[in-house]
Parts: C-alpha cells; sequence; structure tokens
C-alpha cells in the first residue's frame, strides 16, 4: 500500500496537480477552506462539507448521497476530499458506500489531517454523540500534501494536531522527541522547512505501522495510544481531538508509572514535551461522564480492553487489561 503519493510544497500546483488526475472528479471541500482557496480548483464540481463535528452524521452522509445522485456520479467517479480530517473522513465513508465504492483521494489542509487522519484508510463518522463508531477501512488512491495550507490554520487547530504529532514521536523514538523539543520555537511558527520535516516524520512513521497491519489486528493498534480517555474527553467537552488525545495520553502516562511499566524519567520526558508545546492536561469533567464514554471504545472486548502503556520513549505496548480495574484506575488518578 502505497497511498502517500507526493508532498508538493507549492500550493500554486494544485490546478495542476488536480488536472494530471486525468479522472472525472468531484471535489468534497470543507467550508472554510472553499472560501479561502476556491480559485484553485473553480473548475471542478464541488460538494460544500460543513465545518464541524456534526457533519459526521448519517443524516449529513445521507445528504452527499443524494447530491451525488443528483450529479449523476457514476462508478468510474473519483472524489477527492480536501479539508481536515472532518472533510477526509466523510469522503472516505461516503466513497466506500456509494455505489458500493468509488475511488477517492486526499488532499489534507490541517495539521491533523496531513500526519494522521488523511493516512491510513480509516473513514469513520459519529452515532449520537459516540465518536467514529461507524465506518470502513479503505485506502485512498493519493494523499497529496500541500504544508502551505497551514498558512492560513487557526493557533488551535494548528495546536489540535500537535496532539497526534507528539504521540507519533513518543511512539517512534527518542530521536524524534529530540526533533520535537530542538526545534519548538520554529514549529510553533509553522517554519515551513522544519514544518515539512515534521510532517514528513509523522507521515513516515504512521505509513509504516499502516503497512504492516492495515485492518488493525495488531501493531495498528498503538496509534490509539491515548485515544480511549482521549476520545471520551473529547466527545464530553469542547476540547479538539488533538488536545483530548494528549490529556489521555497524558493520564494513561501516569497509569503506566501507577503499574510499573515505565520510569519516573519516562513520565517526565512526556510532561516536559507536552508543557513545551503548551498543553493543558487537567480534565474537569465528572468521571461517570467519562465512563459512559469508554464503554463503547472500540478496543474494549467485553470484560477486558487493548491499552496502550509506554515503557519508553520508542517503546510503547499493547496490553490487554481488565475493564473494571481500568476503570478503577482511571478513576483514581483523575478524580483521586
Ligand atoms: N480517520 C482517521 O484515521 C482519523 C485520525 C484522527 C482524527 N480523525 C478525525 O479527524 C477529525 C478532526 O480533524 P481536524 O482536526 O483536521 O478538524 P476539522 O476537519 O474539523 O478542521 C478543523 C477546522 O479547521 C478548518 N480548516 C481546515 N483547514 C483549514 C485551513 N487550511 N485554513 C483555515 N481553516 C481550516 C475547518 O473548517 C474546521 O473549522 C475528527 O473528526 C477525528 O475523529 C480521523
Amino acid at each position: 500500500m502505497k497511498a502517500v503519493r507526493s508532498y508538493v510544497r507549492f500550493i500554486e500546483s494544485i490546478p495542476d496537480y488536480l488536472k494530471s488526475i486525468q479522472k472525472e472528479i468531484i471535489l468534497l471541500v470543507d467550508e472554510n477552506v472553499d472560501h479561502i482557496y476556491s480559485d484553485f480548483w473553480k473548475d471542478y464540481p464541488k460538494i460544500i462539507i460543513p465545518s464541524g463535528e456534526s457533519s459526521k452524521s448519517f443524516e449529513f452522509i445521507q445528504k452527499v448521497i443524494n447530491k451525488l445522485l443528483k450529479m449523476n456520479a457514476h462508478r468510474e467517479i473519483h472524489l477527492i476530499g480536501i479539508g481536515g480530517g472532518v472533510t477526509t473522513d466523510i469522503t472516505g465513508f461516503v466513497a466506500s458506500i456509494y455505489k458500493r465504492g468509488v475511488a477517492f483521494s486526499f488532499l489534507p489542509t490541517t495539521l491533523l489531517s496531513m500526519c494522521d487522519a488523511a493516512l491510513g484508510g480509516k473513514n469513520g463518522i459519529n452515532s449520537g454523540n459516540i465518536k467514529n463508531c461507524i465506518g470502513t477501512i479503505n485506502q485512498p488512491k493519493f494523499v497529496a500534501i500541500f504544508p502551505d495550507f497551514l498558512d492560513s490554520l487557526s493557533t488551535l487547530e494548528f495546536q489540535n494536531g500537535l496532539g497526534e504529532v507528539i504521540k507519533h514521536a513518543i511512539l517512534s523514538s527518542q530521536n524524534d522527541v529530540d526533533f520535537l523539543l530542538n526545534n519548538a520555537e520554529q514549529i510553533k511558527n509553522k517554519d515551513s522547512e522544519i514544518i515539512c520535516k515534521l510532517i514528513e516524520k509523522s507521515v513516515h512513521f504512521k505509513m509504516n505501522i499502516v503497512e504492516k497491519d492495515v485492518n488493525e489486528t495488531d501493531e495498528r493498534r498503538l496509534l490509539n495510544f491515548g485515544h480511549t480517555l482521549g476520545h471520551a474527553i473529547e466527545s464530553s467537552s469542547h476540547l479538539s481531538h488533538g488536545e483530548s488525545v494528549a490529556i489521555g495520553i497524558w493520564h494513561d502516562t501516569i497509569l503506566a508509572l501507577k503499574n510499573k511499566y515505565c520510569t519516573q524519567e519516562v513520565v517526565d520526558i512526556i510532561k516536559n514535551l507536552f508543557e513545551t508545546f503548551d498543553f493543558d492536561l487537567t480534565i474537569n469533567i465528572d468521571f461517570e461522564i467519562l465512563e459512559e464514554k469508554i464503554l463503547h471504545d472500540k478496543k474494549r472486548y467485553n470484560e477486558e480492553i487493548y491499552y496502550i502503556f509506554p515503557f519508553q520513549i520508542g517503546d510503547c505496548r499493547i496490553i490487554k487489561i481488565e475493564y473494571s480495574k481500568l476503570i478503577e484506575q482511571l478513576k483514581d488518578i483523575i478524580h483521586g
């Protein structure tokens, strides 16, 4: 699987890029992205995706499908999602079910989607307020990354992406953690050379894991580090995905220390990393609310759950633990 075909630095090359696809295409574009950049794709039919998590619903998917039908979109159509993780998830999901499956590709426009959401073929939507509990695993034909999109991304959304970037670095190696620490100021200032390297590292790390375990039966589970608690926080608060995952990772690290899986040194490195990038790691949500969400975690199988703990930087492990024990320990460290 070679989903990530190209890094194209200059956003001006998007029209040539789209032309090079040589297929009939329909764009699914995030509304805010379209406001800023629509000149680059003015010649193509498009469906606008309203910004926000509420678009990842069956109701909205139905609307998109109705629009595709009205546009007479046939089975040879190529859908291209241009936007953040919401748009890429919706595009991948719709493409997977429309006419039993059509081709799709992504031009991710947020840091989070460039480094994570657009990669690996998971296309999820929400049901009620349970995150990503419906979806497909189906790979895009290509993911073309234009880092220049980040120029218009808000500081808050940039921070959101850093949550997943930091997760990849902790899972990957001390080298990748040092890269983030040594270049923290350039990263915060969106220095283009450093940002390209950062994206490259994250993409390389994630795709390496996905290529070994596309269907998440083994190693890919590592990418869920911080996500059980993270998803519960995200769906119970106004916090972004990346901010919520950062809080999840931090509390799972404390859990690892408590269970003697890691040393205080590992805890200190992870704390320093999040502090360097200005993450607030406190939880102000009743545990009962989080517990209700954790119950629906996709990694839970009856009385057990696959949970990811850091043993060292670059050595996180998947441990099957008793669900009730996890709940007890989480409750203890969050409100203890
Ligand atoms: N499929 C996966 O593997 C995977 C992995 C991680 C996260 N996700 C999903 O991704 C979603 C979050 O994605 P996200 O963080 O990219 O958020 P998003 O798609 O909601 O985008 C965030 C905001 O930024 C705006 N925006 C996007 N690009 C912009 C740009 N270049 N300039 C200005 N504004 C821009 C959007 O309009 C939106 O308001 C969640 O639904 C999460 O579940 C999926």
